[in-house]
């Protein structure tokens, strides 16, 4: 049993990861300043509204506290707003991470486990995304993301802190048992759009572009379960443990689906018709983005246990009927 500090457990991955860890029998405390996390959806251990930004409280919390590690899911995640407001995306994803790495050294915390985003390599120059993909971001946000990896190595080399940086493809699901899910707000994200258009929450779905050089025109995206990503940061904290070196993994299915191919399947699944409307390219929208996840599979021993499209819109469906008929009654 390890106590771990998760920043930004209140969030979407974050809330399903102190989750996981308070199942495994681990000690859990969560720090959210609860900017765009709820309460509600941590589900145990201590909680702590703050910002990883404040310094005197992470001194109080890591000398109250040992910490084995720390898993940082504390970020802003909006691709589009990064580039209207780049200030917000460096001063908390860089700034404030470098505020947290700060205390972690001066407390002598020495494992890190760091949320990074298929983001950071920009416009794909393989069919598969690798690890030896150049890294050249397209937009703040994964700028932002790319700067903390650059960080880490840099902390690793000055300061003993070990790190693993997991980049995750396109993250989504809901806790198979409909107890979490994703609650974005707004939601920007397609699988959730297109649940709230099939449950009629929402008028319809715009689908952002059918010209693109895929078969069917819209965009191919690689869908991993959120589930499946918490797997991979315990894996990597073990890793760590191990006594490895710091590194990267890049997380997906290394199964690519398109747009019209998600809409589909969530009509299937939920036998409900999905109101669609044709749109213009959203900005920034590379035509693929699909991860080459063998490295977290031959190093850390990785296998997504719901690779599984099917599965994963019905996860994220009992989740969003839950949201739909108001049985959730957070805020
Ligand atoms: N899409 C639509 N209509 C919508 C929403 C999305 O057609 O209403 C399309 C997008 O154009 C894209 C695909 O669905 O082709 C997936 O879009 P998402 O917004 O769900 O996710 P992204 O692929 O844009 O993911 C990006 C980065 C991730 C990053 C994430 C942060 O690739 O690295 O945004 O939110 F983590």
């Amino acid at each position: 049993m390890m106590k771990i500090l998760i920043a930004g457990g209140a969030g979407y991955i974050g809330s399903h990861m102190v989750k996981q860890l308070l199942h495994g029998g681990h000690d859990v405390v969560t720090l959210d300043d609860l900017s765009t996390g709820y309460r509600d959806a941590v589900l145990g251990g201590m909680f702590i509204q703050g910002s990883i930004a404040d310094q005197e409280l992470l001194d109080r919390m890591f000398a109250e506290h040992r910490f084995a590690a720390v898993f940082h899911f504390a970020s802003f995640i909006q691709v589009g707003e990064s580039v209207v407001q780049p200030a917000r995306y460096y001063a908390n994803n860089l700034v404030n991470t470098l505020s947290l790495l700060d205390a972690m050294v001066r407390h002598g915390v020495k494992h890190f486990v760091f949320s990074s985003s298929a983001a950071i390599f920009g416009e794909p120059h393989s069919i598969r995304i690798d690890e030896g993909h150049p890294v050249a971001p397209i937009n703040p946000y994964g700028a932002s993301k790319a700067m903390v990896e650059q960080v880490l190595r840099d902390y690793d080399r000055a300061y003993g802190l070990r790190s693993v940086s997991l980049r995750y493809f396109n993250a989504c699901g809901a806790s198979p048992d409909g107890e979490l899910g994703e609650r974005h707000n707004p939601e920007t994200h397609l699988i959730p759009l297109a649940l709230q258009a099939a449950s009629g929450r929402r008028e319809n779905l715009t689908i952002y572009g059918r010209n693109y050089g895929t078969p069917d025109g819209t965009c191919i995206r690689d869908y991993i379960h959120v589930c499946d990503l918490c797997d991979a940061h315990i894996l990597a904290l073990e890793y760590l443990q191990g006594g490895a070196a710091s590194n990267a993994f890049n997380l997906g299915n290394g199964d690519g689906f398109s747009v019209q191919q998600v809409v589909d399947t969530v009509s299937r699944i939920t036998g409900e018709i999905v109101p669609v409307i044709d749109g213009p390219r959203r900005m920034g929208d590379p035509a693929r983005l699909v991860a080459d996840a063998k490295k977290a599979h031959d190093t850390l021993g990785w296998k997504p246990r719901y690779a599984d499209l099917d599965v994963i819109v019905s996860h994220a469906w009992t989740w969003e009927k839950r949201l739909s008929t108001g049985i959730w009654t957070g805020a």
